[in-house]
């Protein structure tokens, strides 16, 4: 029975303004070759398909922030990432969407290639700043710099943080859980389930274990970090998770039955890994689902090692949320995958 401060915090979320980009519910799809393969009841949550710029979980963040944007009268959107960002290509459609400019702050050299989520970036309009291997600290000066400069000559930009991990972004995923919960009820009725997500910044995660603390405290999770370590990962769960709350008016959320692991990383963040590669052919050939190679495969590498050594603590159904990044890909030759 929710109490009274959950039946508060859901009317906060739905009155929160948010700018429709996504065609909900997503799918909820079966995985019954790859259940079978990992011995699991699986499912595959579809926020690849979420639609616009070739989807993903950036939309459903993106969402809120873009109403706080519009509403804050912007004319342009800013955001960081690395080179093959999902989030930045996302930006860019979204800004070309919403009739706004856009300009991107990418880490790393100047390159010529357009590939990847570098071509649609391009194909959205994107104006791209390449700012050199710097910290994100000094991309944000560099942002925040371009900002005024803008500002200066009439115009508003808002700048997203990487990833659009803030507080209002991370409600993107509150409601996501929501919607999960709804459909497995529906296919498997009342009862505990496991939730598998990529981690990056780990405010997706952190709205899932949200929306969980809301709706169903029995959920268990396993985030399969894509680039920092565990400790890190947990941190800044628990911060965006708090920036969250605080917008609902919760107390921060427990992360017990939260399970982080950085074991699946690889040679290090965007760089494919042996397993990772294994699991996206397994996907691929069992499912007909694409995976990338610096997230959902990464997190898939994780779900099949610890399902094969029998530790995964799940209880109930297996959700595996697909949170995109396949045009990434499309950056490499059909080599790279043993063909
Ligand atoms: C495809 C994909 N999966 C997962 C993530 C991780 O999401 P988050 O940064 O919210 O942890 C990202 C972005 O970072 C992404 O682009």
């Amino acid at each position: 029975v929710p109490s009274d401060l959950n039946r508060a915090a859901v009317e906060r979320l739905s009155a929160i303004p948010r700018t429709p980009l996504v065609a909900l519910p997503t799918p909820l799809d079966a995985a019954p070759r790859l259940g079978a393969a990992l011995g699991l009841d699986l499912f595959i949550k579809r926020d690849d398909v979420t639609g616009l710029g070739l989807g993903g979980n950036k939309l459903r963040k993106l969402e809120f922030i873009l109403a706080e944007a519009l509403a804050a009268g912007a004319d342009t959107l800013m955001t960081t990432g690395g080179a093959q960002s999902n989030h930045a290509r996302l930006t860019a459609a979204v800004a070309a969407r919403a009739g706004l400019s856009c300009e991107l702050f990418l880490k790393g050299e100047p390159t010529n290639a357009r590939i990847g989520n570098l071509l649609l970036d391009t194909l959205f309009g994107a104006e791209i700043h390449f700012c050199g291997v710097v910290g994100y600290d000094e991309i944000d000066a560099r942002m925040a710099a371009r900002s005024e400069e803008l500002g200066k000559a009439g115009r508003k930009a808002v700048a997203i943080p990487l990833g659009g991990a803030t507080g209002l972004g991370t409600l993107g995923y509150v409601a996501a859980f929501r919607e999960i919960m709804d459909q497995v009820t529906a296919e498997r009725g009342d009862g505990p389930m496991t939730v598998v997500v990529a981690g990056g910044t780990g405010s997706t995660a952190a709205g899932l274990i949200l929306g969980a603390a809301l709706w169903a405290p029995m959920t268990r999770f396993l985030v399969v970090s894509a680039s920092w370590k565990s400790d890190i990962l947990t941190a800044e769960i628990r911060r965006c998770a708090a920036a969250g709350a605080a917008l609902l008016g919760l107390p921060e959320p427990s992360l017990k039955g939260v399970q982080v692991t950085d074991a699946f990383v690889g040679p290090g963040y965007a760089q494919p890994s042996d397993s990772g590669i294994a699991a996206i052919l397994t996907t691929a050939r069992t499912e007909g689902v694409v995976l990338d190679t610096t997230y959902t495969g990464k997190a898939m590498s994780g779900l099949v090692a610890i399902a094969a050594a029998g530790s995964v603590e799940t209880c109930g159904p297996v959700v595996f949320l697909h949170t995109g990044g396949a045009p990434e890909i499309f950056t490499r030759d059909g080599a790279a995958y043993g063909s």
